[in-house]
């Protein structure tokens, strides 16, 4: 496993990392969830993403009492966690990014997770209702209270970041490091066009998320719906559209020999497609069981194989300017 710099902090993250989004609580329980972590862990993965939406907190309840079986040194990983859903319906509880709510939020993460501090802190969406100076102060009492070492957002525009980030130097506060956006083969044009002035001019990490497309890009919904995928769970209907898509399935398929031709997986070569990116801190993957952990680790072999010409003929057959329409 490689390691990469978050942006400009000096926390160095895994290239590729876990997230428990949808898996933690609905597909695995405290049990698996361990058994996933320490695949991951003994494969050199550093850091552990989860938010506090996630199965309404019981995602960070599940991944706390893993990290309590697993008993690892806190120094050796990073954990991180998301604000801005709430898990009330209160109006000052919901889609909020307001300072009451942020403290109240960390507090509960933390209890939830059993952890004194989170590595990261993330504002899950921007809030057009809350003035971002107020969420940049609170974000920063957060951290001076050492309730998490550094903060980021997760899908806010160039501009919300860049106004956060001159807030921050204004005050004298500490900065938005890291966005988290989505990244994959199917949409890329926000990581690669909107948010390229914020990689190059303030040196802003990203680590990014569905590097599967929730598993499509694995080629395991060519002849429809697995039983036992996440496109199968109770619940996630509103992710069935997505998943059978005739168009992006019969890209995948056309995909398949350029895998051949590099001895990898279709999962491996659109997760080493991800990590080509320099502007990629990490790659948050997910696993609904160690097999894929094993699979999906092994994609950084296949990033070096991924020559300009090869990137041209996978760009041909994901039609980059359609899905860019789409994106
Ligand atoms: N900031 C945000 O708003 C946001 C949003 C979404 C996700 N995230 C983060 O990013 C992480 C990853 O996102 P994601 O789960 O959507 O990633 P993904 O890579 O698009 O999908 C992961 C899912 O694909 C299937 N899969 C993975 N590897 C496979 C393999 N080798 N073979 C077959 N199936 C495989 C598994 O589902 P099944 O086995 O159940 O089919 C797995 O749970 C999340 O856990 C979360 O931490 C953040």
């Amino acid at each position: 496993m490689e390691y990469r710099h978050l942006g400009k902090t000096g926390i160095r993250v895994s290239e590729f990392s876990l997230g428990s989004w949808i898996t933690f609580k609905n597909q695995v329980d405290v049990d698996a969830a361990a058994e996933i972590m320490a695949a991951a862990y003994d494969l050199g993965v550093n850091f552990f993403d989860n938010a506090e939406a996630y199965a309404d907190g019981k995602s960070e309840e599940v991944m706390g009492a893993a990290l309590k079986k697993l008993r690892w040194r806190r120094g050796s990983y990073l954990v991180t966690t998301k604000l801005y859903w709430g898990l009330h319906k209160g109006v000052n509880e919901k889609n909020t990014l307001n300072r009451k709510r942020l403290i109240e939020g960390i507090n509960g993460s933390l209890e939830r997770l059993d952890l004194d501090y989170v590595d990261v802190l993330y504002c899950h969406r921007p809030d057009k209702t809350t003035p971002i100076e107020e969420t940049v102060w609170a974000m920063h009492n957060i951290i001076e209270w050492g309730k998490a070492m550094y903060w980021g957002t997760s899908e806010w525009s160039a501009a919300e970041i860049v106004a956060a980030i001159e807030i921050a130097e204004r005050h004298h506060l500490h900065k938005p490091v890291t966005e988290q956006p989505r990244y994959n083969l199917f949409e890329r044009y926000r990581f690669s066009r909107e948010y390229e002035r914020v990689y190059k001019e303030y040196g802003y990490g990203t680590t990014t998320f569905s590097p599967l497309y929730s598993g499509l890009l694995t080629g395991k919904y060519s002849q429809g719906i697995p039983a036992d995928s996440r496109g199968a769970l109770e619940g996630f209907d509103w992710l069935h559209d997505q998943l059978t898509d005739k168009g992006k399935l019969e890209k995948v398929q056309a995909l398949e020999p350029i895998a051949k031709e590099l001895g990898c997986t279709l999962s491996q070569l659109a997760l080493a497609w991800c990590l080509k990116n320099p502007y990629v801190s990490s790659v948050i993957t997910g696993a609904s069981r160690v097999e894929q952990v094993h699979e999906n680790m092994k994609a950084s072999e296949v990033t070096p194989k991924l020559t300009p010409e090869i990137l041209e003929k996978i760009d041909n057959i994901v039609d980059v300017k359609k899905e860019e329409e789409d994106d």
